[in-house]
């Protein structure tokens, strides 16, 4: 009994720090998911990390009835099949600049989906990640992002509704007590420089913060290295691709992604 007693902290800590990986998987699934293959390999892999992945058809749910795109069906379902992973709906915000009604179509397509589940399909969508957030700090880019965010985790109904906010950039830190997780950082290998990048992130937001590094050299990039040293950061949450423009990320090496893992997995 003692044993237990001591132990449980010590178990509660580990779990705290472990982070998850944030997959942009924009890509069209393609016949039998075929597309995200590797995605799938890597999750099966690695079923002690947990993986949040955002599903796109098309800036947005691209429709506003349940999914009637089949390759999508199979794919989304096949995704929620693994226990490690949760599914968020990607919804644009265009730096507050989309009306806000366009924004509500959208979280209520996606909640609509957990009534579009027939035939043995699962096509439940997890939470919501709401992309070009706009990171001045103003109150009226925070009431937005505060009432688009509340919305999600009124109407997505998950048991636990993730709601990511994608600046891609430092984010003033009001906007973090509205949202789960936060991208502090999408930009260029070049430009992500381990620890010194890492501090720019005030310490108290790290353990809600996400990291993607664009345009990695999967050969040369020291994966194992740069997640040690975020998870010793507290970060929550890391992505590398070798794709550079967000708008077509489409390379989903599986090399790379069992190196992430494999780095997440280590702690
Ligand atoms: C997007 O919507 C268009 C028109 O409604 C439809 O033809 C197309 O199949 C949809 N694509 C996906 C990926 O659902
Ligand atoms: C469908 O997927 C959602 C989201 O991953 C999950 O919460 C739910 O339990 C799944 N439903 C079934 C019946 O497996
Ligand atoms: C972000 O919000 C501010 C304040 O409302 C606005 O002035 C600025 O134009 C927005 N940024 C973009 C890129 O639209
Ligand atoms: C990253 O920074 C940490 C801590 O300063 C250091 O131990 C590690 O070697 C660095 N890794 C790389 C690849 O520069
Ligand atoms: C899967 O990853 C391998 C390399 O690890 C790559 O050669 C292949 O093209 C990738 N396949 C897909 C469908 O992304």
């Amino acid at each position: 009994m003692h044993h237990l007693l001591l132990l449980t902290p010590l178990i509660l800590a580990l779990q705290a720090a472990s982070m998850f990986i944030l997959v942009p998987l924009y890509l069209y699934p393609g016949r039998s998911a075929s597309a995200w293959s590797n995605v799938t390999a890597a999750i099966k892999a690695y079923p002690q990390v947990q993986w949040q992945v955002i599903i796109n058809p098309g800036d947005g749910p691209n429709i506003t009835t349940c999914p009637t795109d089949t390759d999508y069906i199979y794919a989304i379902s096949s995704m929620n099949s693994h226990a490690n992973v949760m599914t968020l709906g990607y919804v644009d915000t265009a730096f507050a600049n989309r009306a806000y009604s366009l924004v509500v179509q959208d979280i209520n397509t996606y909640a609509s989906w957990w009534n579009c589940n027939e035939q043995g399909y699962n096509v439940s969508i997890d939470g919501i990640f709401f992309d070009d957030v706009n990171n001045t700090a103003s109150s009226s880019v925070f009431t937005y992002m505060q009432n688009a965010a509340n919305y999600a985790y009124s109407q997505v109904p998950s048991d636990v509704t993730p709601v990511v906010f994608n600046p891609g950039a430092l984010a003033p830190t009001q906007l973090f007590s509205y949202c789960s997780t936060m991208i502090q950082f999408e930009n260029v290998y070049s430009l992500y420089n381990n620890a010194t990048t890492i501090k720019t992130i005030p310490s108290a937001y790290r353990g809600q913060s996400a990291i993607l590094v664009t345009n990695t050299l999967e050969t040369t990039a020291p994966i194992g290295s740069l997640v040690h040293t975020m998870a010793y950061y507290g970060i929550e949450a890391v992505y590398f691709t070798p794709d550079e423009n967000p708008s077509a990320y489409h390379t989903f090496d599986l090399d790379l992604l069992e190196q992430i893992a494999a780095a997440v997995a280590a702690g």
